[in-house]
């Protein structure tokens, strides 16, 4: 049996936090690349592999809130000016969006709860070998994710579903501390009734 023992990749998973305020440089294309190999390992049933992830960056980023911004207003023409500016800029927020969707098989056993979850370790995953690469990164969502207009416009299928926003960058501020949580309130010992 082999098992790496590592103590680093244990304080890492221990200590990591999001990084909302980020700025240039993005990862290059080969950081990015050995990123997305760890996010390739999430745990996936059946090995149907239904992660996606779609880069915006530089210009993209503009064309991207452009295209939020048109699709939500034709769901919701009620926006208000400021929904819409709000619509428009996020993707400037960081260097790099990555938009993180499931791509969703009819399977007899695994059903789309669970490629949905492998999809979420695999952005789990990316967040992690990015911030092992020195980089930042924050998961995003908000109604637009669950906009059909918004599929559309972004040209994902029937069987497609956003999972979020990958914000990514360099961290402008340190890491937050975050207080330690205790097992207790989460973890109890199985007895049966
Ligand atoms: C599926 C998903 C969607 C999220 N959507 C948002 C969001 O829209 N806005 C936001 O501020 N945080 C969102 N978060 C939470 C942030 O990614 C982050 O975890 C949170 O700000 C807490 O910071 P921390 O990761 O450093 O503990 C989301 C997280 C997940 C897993």
């Amino acid at each position: 049996m082999t098992f790496i023992e590592n103590t680093d990749f244990l304080t890492g998973l221990q200590q990591r936090v999001s990084h909302p305020r980020l700025t240039a440089p993005a990862p290059n294309s080969d950081q990015m690349a050995s990123c997305y190999q760890a996010a390739f390992r999430a745990p996936d049933h059946g090995r149907l592999r239904p992660w996606r992830f779609v880069e915006a960056q530089g210009d993209q980023r503009q064309a991207l809130g452009a295209v939020l911004a048109q699709a939500m207003l034709l769901a919701q023409p009620e926006l208000t000016d400021a929904q819409v500016d709000k619509l428009v800029n996020g993707p400037l927020r960081a260097p790099l969006v990555i938009l993180c969707y499931a791509h969703l098989t009819e399977h007899p056993k695994v059903p789309a709860s669970e490629q949905l979850l492998a999809t979420g370790c695999a952005v789990y995953g990316l967040s992690l070998a990015l911030r092992a690469l020195g980089f930042g990164s924050v998961w995003r969502t908000g109604e637009s994710c669950y906009t059909p207009a918004v599929h559309r416009a972004l040209g994902l299928g029937a069987d497609d579903q956003l999972v979020g926003y990958l914000y990514v960058g360099t961290a402008t501020t340190a890491d937050k501390s975050v207080p330690e949580l205790s097992q207790d309130d989460f973890v109890s010992q199985f007895s049966p009734l």
